[in-house]
């Protein structure tokens, strides 16, 4: 009997490994977008509300960082203002675990995105960093994430913290300096495939 659960625990462990991005709990959910309405552009409930307000924004490249990458699926999660993540109760999985504040977009063809949302806040009463969750679906390969949207300017995003990321698809850590008609500009691209591990063309 024991074997067999070495077994089924180094076949899980080989299989989660070797696949896109390693393991992810809940990049799934990046397929949970309505195909007939996605477009490049998403606002996620609670934008108009809510504040400070934020227009996410960028360029998706294919891994040679040039080729604009289209058709690319990016979906966001975060927290609400307490660092809740408000669960859609009688939901399935990841609309609960998720929370309400979530998105998708599809590339365009000049690999555009654009997300409309409000900052997040930190989790209650622990030292994380205020974050926005990103995964992407490319054609043809499974969800993996890449690194969350960390602010420049948030006290918690220690020089620690900044080093342990591992930059995958690029940094995560954006600028907030930038205000126009009372919305903060971000800017992210992201190179796919860049510090991904198990990554092919
Ligand atoms: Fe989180």
């Amino acid at each position: 009997m024991k074997n067999i659960f070495t077994f089924l625990f180094l076949l899980a462990y080989l299989t989660g490994h070797t696949q896109t991005g390693g393991p992810c709990e809940g990049c799934e959910a990046a397929l949970e977008y309505n195909p007939e309405t996605i477009t490049n552009i998403d606002t996620l409930s609670g934008f108009s509300s809510n504040e400070p307000r934020l227009k996410i924004s960028g360029i998706v490249y294919q891994k040679d960082g040039r080729t604009p990458a289209a058709g690319v699926i990016l979906y966001i999660y975060h927290t609400n203002r307490s660092g809740i993540y408000p669960g859609i109760k009688g939901s399935g999985t990841w609309p609960r675990r998720h929370g309400k504040h979530r998105g998708w977009i599809k590339t365009n063809k000049d690999g555009r995105y654009t997300f409309y949302t409000f900052r997040p806040a930190s989790y209650p009463n622990r030292q994380a960093p205020e974050h926005i969750h990103l995964t992407v679906k490319e054609p043809n390969k499974i969800p993996y994430y890449l690194d969350d949207y960390f602010f420049d300017d948030d006290p918690l995003l220690t020089t620690a913290e900044r080093r342990s990321q591992r930059n995958r698809g690029g940094s995560g850590i954006v600028k907030t300096d930038k205000t126009k008609d009372g919305i903060i500009q971000i800017k992210r691209d992201i190179i796919l495939g860049l510090n991904i591990p198990n990554y092919e063309n």
